[in-house]
Formats: C-alpha cells, structure tokens, sequence
C-alpha cells in the first residue's frame, strides 16, 4: 500500500530553549531512519528556533486558529506559524477539544485555514473512557472522524490520529486487537467519504506510546506511525519508537 510511517512527537506545553539539544537530536536519529517520516510538534515559542536545528525531522505546530487572522487576542494563524517554520500542525487534539471546547466544526475549519496556510495536518479523533466501556467506541470515534474531516481530505496534506483519551499520559493502552479494529473502522469509514484516497491516508496511533510498546502497535496493519507525547520529549525515549517504526518498514 505504501503509507510512509509517520512519527510525530507531541511535545504539549513543554520545552523551553534548552530542549533544544533535544530537537537537535532527535533529528539526527530521523536522518538516521529515512524511511519513517519523523516530526515534532511543539511549543509555538520554540518553533523558530528549532526549524534552524531539525535535521531530519520536520517542526510542526499544536494547533492554529480557524480563522486567517483578526482579533483573536492570544491566538496563532496558521500563516505565522508556517512563516516561524513550521510544515505541520495538530488539529482536534482532545486537551484542546476538552479545555478549550473546540467543536468538530472548529477542527474541520482549523484544517482547512492550515492547509491553505500550507500545513500539512494531523487531526485527532478519540473516546472517552465511558464510550469504551458502552462498546461504542467504533461507532462514536468513526462519527467524530466524519464530522472533523474537511472538504478536499487527501493523503498528500492530512493525517488522522486515533487517541483513546484515558490512554493518554497515563500508561494504559488498548489492546491490540482493540486497536486493529478502531484503525480498519476508521479506514472504511475514510473510504465511504473519500474512496481510493483514503487508502494512501496516514493512520496514527496515539496515547502512551513508547519504546516498549511501539513495535507492536507499528506491527498493525492500518497503523502507520504514531502520535506521541510524553515518550516524545528527549531523543533517548524517542528514538526506539522511531526505530521501531523503521523496524515496521523494514
Ligand atoms: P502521551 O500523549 O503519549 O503522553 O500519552 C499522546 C498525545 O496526547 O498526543
């Protein structure tokens, strides 16, 4: 099929100028790997200075605002970020979804004011705990990929995220087999809206990935890379997952 695994460290309100020697690193083991796509989504702040030091990984943003710009006191554009340097940025991520209440219109409206920004996307989708337990987590997560997904979703601009949002920071994952039937769901679900495009999309998985449990979650068929935060944060717990990603390729 010919996805290129896609590892995207999420680096949330962490990182101040001294994780540079990180960023730096990490991007010395992404030119190492060429065949995994890495990048590093991080602190607007640090977006700048960062691009200078990135080497073989890509520096993406955490989120933009909907619209193109105005008086927005705070917030970002898509435009400034990927003037700072970034190539990338989140959408949906479920803290912005929960904290600061962003609706699947808004993260469908952010996805596109990125893409005509240039950013490629990444764009969240996930369950909570209760919808889990309920045995509506395909049902509800597949309904959310669909009202998330903007007009004109293709391959070449746009990655989903599947992030179960009690596995996030806390340890927990799902089982594989749970996680094999979300990504086929999600993947038929991509299909009935876009067809063959939907094929070539990256699928990533996300919540509490790390060097441990990267090789097995890689192993699934429709998961192609992985979003990752707290392994993401220096290059020694990042780089096994993104050599378990090479491992996956290879
Ligand atoms: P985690 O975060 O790897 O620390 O669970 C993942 C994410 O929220 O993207």
């Amino acid at each position: 099929m010919g996805r290129r695994k896609l590892v995207v460290g999420n680096w949330k309100m962490n990182g101040l100028l001294a994780q540079l020697d990180d960023v730096e690193a990490i991007g010395s083991v992404a030119a190492a790997h060429p065949a995994v796509e890495v990048g590093l989504c991080l602190p607007a702040t640090l977006i700048g200075a960062a691009d200078a030091r990135r080497g073989g990984a890509f520096i993406g943003a955490q989120d933009c605002h909907q619209n193109g710009n105005g008086a927005h006191t705070g917030c970002l554009s898509a435009a400034m970020l990927a003037q700072a340097g970034a190539s990338w940025t989140i959408v949906g991520h479920s803290e912005r979804r929960q904290d600061q209440a962003e609706t699947d219109a808004d993260v469908a409206a952010k996805a596109l004011t990125a893409k005509a920004a240039g950013l490629n996307v990444i764009l969240c989708v996930g369950e909570s705990l209760d919808v889990r337990d309920a045995g509506d987590a395909e049902a509800v997560v597949s309904a959310q990929l669909l009202a998330s997904l903007p007009q004109g979703a293709a391959a070449d601009w746009l990655a989903i995220a599947y992030e179960p949002i009690w596995a996030i920071g806390t340890g927990r994952i799902p089982t594989m087999e749970a996680v094999a039937t979300m990504h086929a769901a999600l993947r038929a679900e991509l299909v009935s809206r876009i067809g063959d495009e939907a094929q070539g999309m990256r699928i990533l998985y996300g919540g509490s990935m790390n060097g441990d449990n990267a090789a097995e979650l890689m192993a699934i068929a429709d998961v192609d890379g992985g979003l990752v935060g707290g392994a993401s944060l220096t290059a020694a717990k990042f780089a096994p997952v993104i050599a378990a990603a090479a491992a996956a390729v290879g």
